[in-house]
């Protein structure tokens, strides 16, 4: 083990300066976006737990407390510090966090059962610093069940909507905020100006956050850290790890940058090629392939249930990382290992711990570890968002066509190619046809692994909006719902065959996923969607055992999505060309949400 030690790139030891602004988490979607907003205003902000001791976020020039799930007289329900509301640096409460400082300064939260979501209309009801700049009347979106009734002694009600009496508030002698609605979200246009107007007409906050001037600082930090040491990559063909690797090699010179892609053979058709074509264009000297196809599929034979891949996945891809650390003589003190961790991640990893076990995520290898434990890492990339990172990769020479690339997952196709231990007939039932296999999915806060209904008809938005989520609250057995774009047979006729992971159903996934893709691109689709993946079913009948689900998606970061539609015309030519491919029997089309049913089915 090397004797040299050196530190992690934290937010505040690299490239990025002390944050002005916190955003204290309490659990909501739209913490992360709140602090992307910041961002993008010019102002550098973190987020923090919700429960951060007051005295540690005395030198912020603000603090903003984030919307969360809970009602504020739900035991154990995320708190503040009440100090950080006395002599603190100005506050601004959002949904929860409104009714928080209600809660906390003697206002009265009323508990709601029905709730308001959506669109709607607030009236300006007196002068703020706030409302510089937005007009009387305004679109805004509310997403929340309990409100305020009553402000605090010393608040002034500042706008109301139809059914929020005191949708904002304001003491602005003692500078604490309150909004109901979610100034964060584009659904609420003016949501920028009053972002604005807090954090420069309140908290008196400066533009010191560009991310493309960060660049010089990055790498000058990346050369400090390294020391005369090179640096190693795992390098995954995604985003954040090329943009880390990119910066080291623009840092340390070609020669000292060390790239390994483990082939597992689960990847998309050429994209193993494609990867390497980039890292030549990188300028990268060292960029090495292992060819783990045959491995993988070794230990994957015979296995079926989504978190048994995984794990097999998971351990193997463990194996093979150490054995090329041992070969390689990577372990010695001359080197370090390099990561692509993003900021998220390492909120996530620093374990809020609320979030139930969806999934679990195989990134964390013993070796690895072991280099952690030692200091003997370095993540270039821990202050930036995805979007700060693609900024980041624009500036230094990553290609747009790699950088616009959609989120793949660590496990590749396998949790996209469903596998079956038994055969079994599909079920008709009022509502459609059950199909006897299950995917997973997300409910409230824990994992649901459900069968899915199945639709005889194409897929409309009238589905996704109210059939589907009407289906899935009501039945038990589903968490999910497909309509039938296209079939070779009726699916009557159709059972579910026992099949695992082999090599000849990854080859027919590779191609339906090849023929969505090249069609996304052309049709323009690739852009009005935030993820696009195919998933094979061993559904169908003896002559063509196999269907397709086509599962288009928009999102915002992944923890939410919305099944979105394609044109009848393009889903008609899309649908013919995948049922032209051998073994193909039926395509469907997942109208399903996030939640119900997560994006990808395992
Ligand atoms: P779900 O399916 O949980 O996916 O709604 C949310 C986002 O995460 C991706 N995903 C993964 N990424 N390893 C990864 O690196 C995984 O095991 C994994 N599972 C899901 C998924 O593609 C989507 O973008």
């Amino acid at each position: 083990m090397s004797s040299i030690s050196s530190t992690t790139v934290s937010p505040q030891a690299s490239s990025a300066p002390a944050a002005q602004i916190t955003v204290l988490d309490t659990g909501g979607q739209y913490t992360h976006l709140i602090a992307r907003k910041v961002r993008e205003l010019g102002v550098f902000a973190d987020v923090q737990p919700s429960e951060t001791p007051a005295e540690l976020l005395r030198n912020r020039k603000g603090v903003i407390i984030s919307g969360g799930p809970c009602s504020v007289y739900e035991a154990g329900s995320p708190d503040i510090d009440p100090a950080l509301l006395r002599n603190g640096p100005p506050v601004l409460g959002i949904c929860y966090g409104h009714q928080l400082i209600a809660h906390h300064l003697g206002g009265a939260v009323e508990k709601g059962e029905r709730g308001e979501y959506g669109i709607a209309q607030l009236k300006l009801t007196a002068d703020d610093f706030l409302w510089k700049n937005v007009a009387p009347s305004q679109q805004i979106w509310m997403s929340h069940r309990d409100s305020v009734a009553q402000p605090p002694p010393g608040f002034a009600i500042i706008a109301s909507t139809e059914t929020s009496g005191v949708a904002a508030m304001s003491d602005s002698t003692r500078k604490i905020y309150g909004l109901q609605f979610h100034p964060e979200v584009v659904h609420t246009p003016a949501g920028k100006d009053i972002l604005s107007n807090f954090l420069f007409g309140v908290c008196g906050a400066k533009r010191d956050w560009d991310v493309s001037q960060r660049v010089p600082l990055i790498e000058e930090q990346i050369r400090k850290i390294a020391g005369d040491r090179s640096i190693f990559f795992f390098v995954s063909g995604g985003v954040d790890s090329t943009v880390a690797y990119t910066l080291c090699l623009r840092a340390l010179g070609p020669e000292r940058v060390y790239g390994m892609y483990v082939d597992t053979g689960l990847m998309r058709l050429e994209e193993t090629e494609f990867v390497q074509t980039i890292f030549e264009r990188l300028g990268a000297a060292h960029f090495h392939v292992e060819h783990a196809d045959t491995e993988f599929l070794t230990v994957l034979a015979g296995l079926h249930e989504p978190e048994q891949k995984r794990r097999a996945i998971g351990e193997q891809f463990v194996k093979v990382q150490e054995r090329i650390l041992q070969t390689g003589h990577f372990l010695d003190g001359h080197w370090i290992l390099g990561q692509g961790t993003i900021y998220p991640d390492t909120i996530e990893s620093g374990g809020t711990a609320k979030a139930d076990l969806i999934k679990t995520h195989h990134n964390r290898v013993a070796g690895i570890q072991a280099l952690i434990d030692n200091n003997r890492i370095i993540e270039p990339l821990t202050s930036f968002y995805k979007d700060e990172v693609r900024e980041i990769g624009g500036e230094i020479g990553v290609p747009q066509e790699f950088l616009a690339r959609h989120p793949f997952p660590g496990p590749g196709l396998a949790i996209r190619c469903l596998c079956s231990s038994r055969g079994a007939p599909l079920v008709e039932s009022a509502d459609g046809w059950i199909l006897p296999v299950r995917s997973v999915g997300v409910q409230g806060d824990s994992r649901s692994y459900r069968h899915v209904l199945a639709i005889e008809a194409t897929p409309t938005s009238n589905m996704i909006r109210k059939e589907a989520p009407a289906l899935t609250n009501r039945r038990r057995d589903i968490n999910r719902v497909v309509a039938l774009a296209g079939a070779q047979s009726a699916l009557r006729s159709m059972k579910l065959f026992e099949a695992y992971l082999t090599r000849e159903r990854l080859d027919i996934l590779r191609e339906a996923d090849a023929i969505v893709r090249r069609f996304a691109s052309e049709t323009g689709i690739e852009q009005s969607v935030w993820q696009f993946p195919v998933v094979l079913l061993p559904i169908g009948t003896t002559s063509a055992r196999e269907s397709i689900v086509l599962r288009p998606i928009d999102s915002i970061d992944g923890m939410t999505a919305e099944a979105v539609l394609i044109e009848p015309a393009h889903l008609e030519c899309l649908t013919n060309q995948l049922l032209q491919i051998p073994g193909i029997c039926a395509v469907f089309y997942d109208v399903t949400n996030k939640p119900p049913g997560t994006i990808e089915w395992e």
